[in-house]
């Protein structure tokens, strides 16, 4: 028996979905969001004039791409003092997470950094109702139960896990990520791509989650391009809905080495997640596809697209611009020299634990140097 969860209470999609703000019954709600790009684009004000005709509205910003344990805390400090009874993220994946955390310590204020991982966690929120508005097409955190956060002083970056996190309202709005650069498009659409092959290719997936990841990868061959080069509203609401969709499956059967390996480079050189995820996808399918099981799955999935489907996630990865290497991708030579060592040992901890290849630090350190070196 399985149970499986796809989403929280509701979950809105289209253009114009950004309206369903001015449907929610609140006293004070908080927004948490990152840098200037939703200001810029106007998602910001729409969103306070939407929340303002229900209730008192504070916006909380600044939250940077991998967001750390010191900015969670620096958010939580400001939702303790403003007493929010709904939080709405909005922006992509880092904004989103952050918030996740800072609510899971706002409403349960025992818990801290320092025992949540060794705390069984609640599953249920009581007080504060949650609302995520994505700008970017790669996380699915509007949809997950997962927050993941980076702990530079372990140069580790640990994933946090409890329906408690899963945000109530999702809301798919294609007009919010209309403005997105070309390059995020590209990073956080491969991102997408990775969830929904690497939860292809997991053992625990079942007949729901098979058929969402199997649908998320077909639609993204078929929109990411378009979303990158283009950029218009259809293609990137396209690739808000297939990124939810790979999202509802992994979080439900789980993904595998490639965000094992990425977190470990993320987490020391701050290298982008769908960059890191992207260069590192193909190295790994080509180590897990020589076990007959992933061979077949990858065969179903060649069939499907019409070639084979690691050359078809290499040419895509080419034709958006992501480098074939990590060296490429900017991380010095001395400092992956030096750090070789910890990147394979933190490249075994979390989704590695679920590859479906069981993993040693012998059979994970040539993939490692792969994905650094390329060939
Ligand atoms: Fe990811």
């Amino acid at each position: 028996m399985k149970s499986i969860r796809l989403t929280g209470e509701r979950l809105v999609t289209g253009p114009g979905a950004l309206g369903a703000l001015g449907e929610l019954e609140f006293t004070r709600a908080m927004i948490v969001t990152g840098g200037q790009s939703m200001f810029r684009n106007g998602t910001i004000d729409r969103a306070k004039a939407l929340l303002s005709q229900r209730g008192e509205v504070a916006v909380y910003s600044g939250v940077g791409a991998n967001p750390t344990r010191d900015e969670v805390e620096r958010g939580l400090a400001e939702m303790r003092a403003y007493a929010p009874d709904l939080v709405v993220a909005i922006g992509g994946g880092s904004p989103i997470d952050a918030a996740k955390a800072m609510l899971l310590f706002y409403e349960w204020p025992e818990l801290n950094f320092d025992n949540v991982f060794s705390s069984s966690l609640p599953a249920k929120r009581t007080h504060t109702a949650f609302a995520a508005v994505p700008s970017t097409s790669g996380t699915a955190s509007e949809v997950t139960h997962v927050t993941v956060i980076t702990f530079p002083e372990l140069g580790q970056k640990l994933a946090i896990k409890t329906e408690a996190l899963r945000p109530d309202l999702a809301i798919l709005d294609g007009e919010v990520c209309c403005s997105l650069p070309a390059h995020i498009a590209a990073q956080t659409g491969m991102d997408a791509l990775t969830h929904a092959i690497e939860c292809y290719t997991n053992r625990s997936k079942d007949t729901f989650t098979d058929l969402l990841a199997r649908g998320a990868i077909e639609g993204i061959f078929q929109w990411l391009l378009r979303s990158v080069a283009e950029g218009d509203l259809e293609s990137r609401q396209k690739m808000h809905e297939y990124s939810c969709m790979a999202g509802m499956a992994f979080s439900n059967a789980g993904l595998g080495m490639v965000h094992g390996i990425s977190h470990a480079f993320s987490a020391r050189y701050n290298t982008a997640h769908g960059l890191a995820n992207a260069v590192i996808l193909p190295y790994v399918l080509d180590f897990n596809r020589q076990d007959p099981w992933v061979a077949a799955q990858l065969a179903t999935l060649s069939a499907a697209l019409g070639g084979d489907v690691v050359e078809r996630v290499r040419a895509l990865s080419e034709t958006v611009g992501i480098p074939a290497c990590l060296k490429d991708a900017g991380i010095p030579e001395a400092d992956f020299l030096r750090d070789e060592t910890i990147l394979i040992d933190n490249s075994m901890l979390g989704s590695t634990k679920v590859n479906p290849v069981p993993m040693t630090r012998e059979t994970i350190a040539p993939i490692v140097r792969a994905s650094y070196y390329g060939g």
